[in-house]
């Protein structure tokens, strides 16, 4: 009888579909980004971003308690710290927001693991990621500032640091630094294959980072390179990182799957702002089905290959999972 071959057999009701469904999202495979600032009772919506807070430390321990009961394992730390310099001192600063955060969601919900994101742009004047020296980023003088951050964030009792700034060395800088101090065991995820990316706009909003001049695209890199990926992401393992990222991740499911067949290490992606305001932009308007929408996406991303999601839609998809 033709045909023989009939897919559609094994696609004809949701039992035997979920019986051959190849990849299965869960709420673990979520990580969220927290927006922590300074003072009290502060919880301002990023206007791009609905849905998305900056938020004092007291409010952030709200967020964190229920991102938590949803089953959601971890948190990703940006900060807005009160005064911004040349140097961004606020980012290794003991007292700093993030600093404090760290501490009070370790004291109150100890079980959410807490990461930090490593960079100077939240905190340097001229939002930069970097020192600036002679009107350019320079490397090496950043490294050891990134490496004083990260040490902050280890003794306020951060489980992991991920560094995002994209200068060189920065892996092997942060590592050195966290051992001499008695950290050897918090690992590092690197922000490995990062491209300068114009989906990261609302995101700046949020933390008041974007550059006063130039661009990021001396530092991050260029969206039309693909082998570069691999060449970053070595370096970054020979370096000591534990865990690596792509980033954006929906216009980057190639790198994702080229780094899933590459290396033995998890591999993790960072769905950004821009990606997220997209889809609740046209939500608002009643252009897409959004709960659809988001699930597709992030089953996208870990079909590509993304063993850990870092995705603002963390709360809303867990909600739809646990439905
Ligand atoms: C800091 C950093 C950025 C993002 C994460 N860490 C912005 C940038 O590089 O300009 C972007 C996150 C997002 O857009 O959701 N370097």
């Amino acid at each position: 009888m033709f045909p023989v071959h009939r897919p559609r057999r094994l696609r004809r009701n949701e039992v035997i579909r979920s019986m051959v469904r190849e990849t299965v999202l869960s709420p673990d495979d979520f990580i969220y980004p927290l927006f922590v600032t300074y003072g009290k009772g502060v919880k301002r919506e990023i206007p791009s971003m609905p849905g998305c807070f900056q938020e004092s430390v007291d409010e952030i321990l709200k967020s964190a308690q229920e991102i938590s009961s949803l089953g959601i394992p971890a948190v990703i730390l940006f900060g807005i710290p009160e005064n911004k310099d040349e140097k961004g001192s606020a980012a290794y600063d003991n007292d700093g927001v993030v600093q404090n955060a760290i501490r009070s969601i370790k004291d109150t919900v100890p079980n959410l693991y807490v990461i930090t994101d490593i960079c100077l742009c939240e905190y340097t004047s001229h939002g930069h990621c970097g020192v600036i020296e002679k009107g350019d980023v320079a490397n090496d003088p950043t490294l050891e500032l990134l490496a004083k951050e990260a040490v902050s964030h280890a003794y306020a009792g951060v489980d992991m640091v991920a560094p995002s700034d994209m200068m060189d060395g920065r892996i092997e800088a942060i590592r050195i630094a966290l051992d001499d101090e008695g950290f050897a065991e918090i690992p590092i995820m690197s922000y490995a294959a990062k491209y300068a990316s114009a989906f990261y706009g609302p995101f700046r909003e949020a933390v008041e980072s974007a550059p006063q001049f130039g661009d990021r695209r001396t530092y991050q890199m260029d969206p039309s390179n693909r082998r570069e990926a691999i060449r970053e992401v070595t370096l970054d393992i020979e370096e000591g990182a534990d865990i690596v990222m792509v980033k954006p991740a929906l216009s980057y499911l190639d790198i994702i799957s080229d780094l899933k067949a590459s290396f033995d290490i998890p591999i993790a992606a960072y769905n950004v702002s821009g990606e997220y305001s997209l889809v609740k932009a046209a939500g608002r308007l009643g252009w897409i089905d959004e709960k659809k929408l988001i699930m597709e996406i992030l089953v996208s991303i870990k079909r590509a290959g993304a063993d850990l999601i870092l995705t603002y839609f963390a709360k809303d998809a867990a909600r739809f999972l646990h439905r």
